[in-house]
């Protein structure tokens, strides 16, 4: 049965920098698509008028967008409403009612820090706000295995797990879509896709840049909570998960589980934690912080296809380039035919995620001349998406119209915290990196692939 649409939707933390950064732009993109049609009520603590959050609304897409349309922007302030107040108050929750006007399935998005949820649900509850609507709420969804538990029972007072969307932004990337249709939409990686033929796996994200102004919140959470707990681990499942038998979409968030439940949690000798140098003069960081910029991480996936495979993950601000990449490595050829004493750094699929989407093939091929000796090349496919959907534009309008596939599941949310649980806070000493390098050199030795890291190129 096709879910039944959301007819408002309400956006908590309307005043606040994800607003400002992420929404409003893909609210603004939306209503160009003809995807958002239904009234939009913002909601937060500052006393501001609906122009006042118009304003702010088309800062932020100007920013994002570098130039608004005037009709589009009119069609999405016309959508507008806005309740101001404190959210301990119940009055907030019956002027969001009557904001609502008679709406009977709002979505609720929780934009707004995790230490507010318990607060804005029970609101919701006991103004009957919570009746026929569904919630989406940001990261990061918990600090811990516990306190993810934690959470999720609260939002369970009030909503049922099927009407909650736990939103991570990396399922909505059209490369990452893309990374989950190539592998299940071809025929020909499935042979090689395994122990027998895949030596390891490599994921990297690397960011040229440091926490840009977000020091507070970033020191709190450090690099394995912010990307690796949720994005990167999301990715790995979807390079290691079997296709769902049957209905493809409504078998997918189980096959992930099934993949989530085979990662091995982590131990302290398959992580290495880097903070980059001038870390802790960065505002809103403390003097002594000992939380890591830069993670590397070994897994082991212990199903029958991956069984002995080293996946590794390694993420981390002030990297040399800002790019994100998979690269999955085949065992060498059973003999060096051409006597080359090759070092195993072509035989490799590489799929860049970031900044442009891009799949490679990385491979020796005969260098022109008499002799038998080889050169690397790599064949590389590269798809110039022309107006790629940002993945917010994507998420929100799957929520609104209560698709789940693109969300993450209770169960996926805590297991994916008991893989990283016994490796959080300082059980793994945290070493400095010069920024613009590869992450702590000396310590990085015992957490490098089989035959080294690829770095990915600018
Ligand atoms: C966010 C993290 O979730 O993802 C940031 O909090 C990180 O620290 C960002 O920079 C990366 O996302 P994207 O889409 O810019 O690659």
């Amino acid at each position: 049965m096709t879910p039944l649409k959301s007819d408002a939707l309400v956006l908590f933390g309307a005043t606040g920098d994800l607003a400002h950064k992420k929404i409003f732009p893909s609210l603004y993109s939306m209503v160009r698509r003809g995807m958002l049609d239904v009234p939009v009520v913002g909601v937060a603590f500052d006393d501001w008028t609906l122009d006042q959050l118009i304003e702010r609304a088309r800062d932020g897409i100007e920013k994002d967008k570098g130039s608004v349309d005037d009709k589009v922007f009119k069609k999405l302030a016309g959508l507008l409403r806005y309740v101001s107040g404190d959210y301990r108050d119940s009055s907030t929750f019956v002027r969001l009612r009557e904001a609502l006007e008679g709406a009977g399935r709002p979505l609720h998005y929780l934009a707004i820090p995790p230490s507010m949820f318990e607060t804005v649900v029970q609101g919701l509850q006991q103004s009957d706000c919570a009746t026929g609507a569904r919630l989406m709420v940001e990261k990061p969804f918990g600090r811990d295995l516990s306190s993810a538990q934690w959470l999720n029972r609260i939002l369970h007072l009030a909503f049922d797990e099927k009407s909650i969307f736990r939103i991570d932004h990396y399922l909505g990337k059209e490369a990452v879509q893309n990374l989950l249709y190539f592998r299940f939409a071809n025929s020909y990686l499935e042979p090689i896709w395994n122990r027998n033929y895949v030596e390891s796996v490599q994921v990297t994200m690397a960011e040229d840049f440091g926490v840009q102004g977000r020091g507070h919140f970033y020191d709190e959470v450090g690099c394995i909570r912010d990307v690796i707990e949720n994005h990167l681990m999301n990715v790995l499942v979807i390079l290691a998960m079997e296709a769902p038998a049957g209905d493809f979409d409504a078998g997918l968030i189980d096959e992930k589980v099934k993949i989530f439940k085979a990662i091995r949690p982590l131990d302290v000798h398959d992580v290495v934690r880097g903070q980059f140098e001038g870390y802790l003069d960065e505002p809103g960081v403390a003097k002594d912080s000992q939380v890591e910029t830069f993670a590397a991480v070994r897994l082991f996936v212990d199903s029958w296809r991956w069984q002995g495979v080293p996946f590794y993950i390694r993420a981390g601000k002030n990297l040399p380039v800002h790019a994100t990449e998979v690269v999955v490595r085949l065992h060498r050829p059973p003999l060096d035919a051409f006597g080359e004493h090759l070092d195993g750094q072509s035989n490799y699929v590489r799929f860049r995620l970031s900044p442009e989407v891009a799949i490679a093939i990385g491979s020796r091929k005969k260098a022109p001349g008499e002799a038998m000796k080889g050169e690397q090349f790599e064949l590389i496919a590269r798809d110039d998406v022309k107006d790629e959907m940002e993945p917010y534009d994507r998420l929100i309008g799957d929520a609104l119209d209560g698709d789940d596939s693109l969300f993450t599941r209770q169960d996926a949310s805590e297991i994916a915290w008991r893989i990283v649980d016994p490796i959080l806070g300082d059980k793994v000493p945290v070493h400095p990196y010069k920024p613009g390098t590869w992450g702590p050199k000396e310590a990085l030795k015992d957490i490098v692939p089989p035959h080294g890291w690829i770095n990915p190129k600018p």
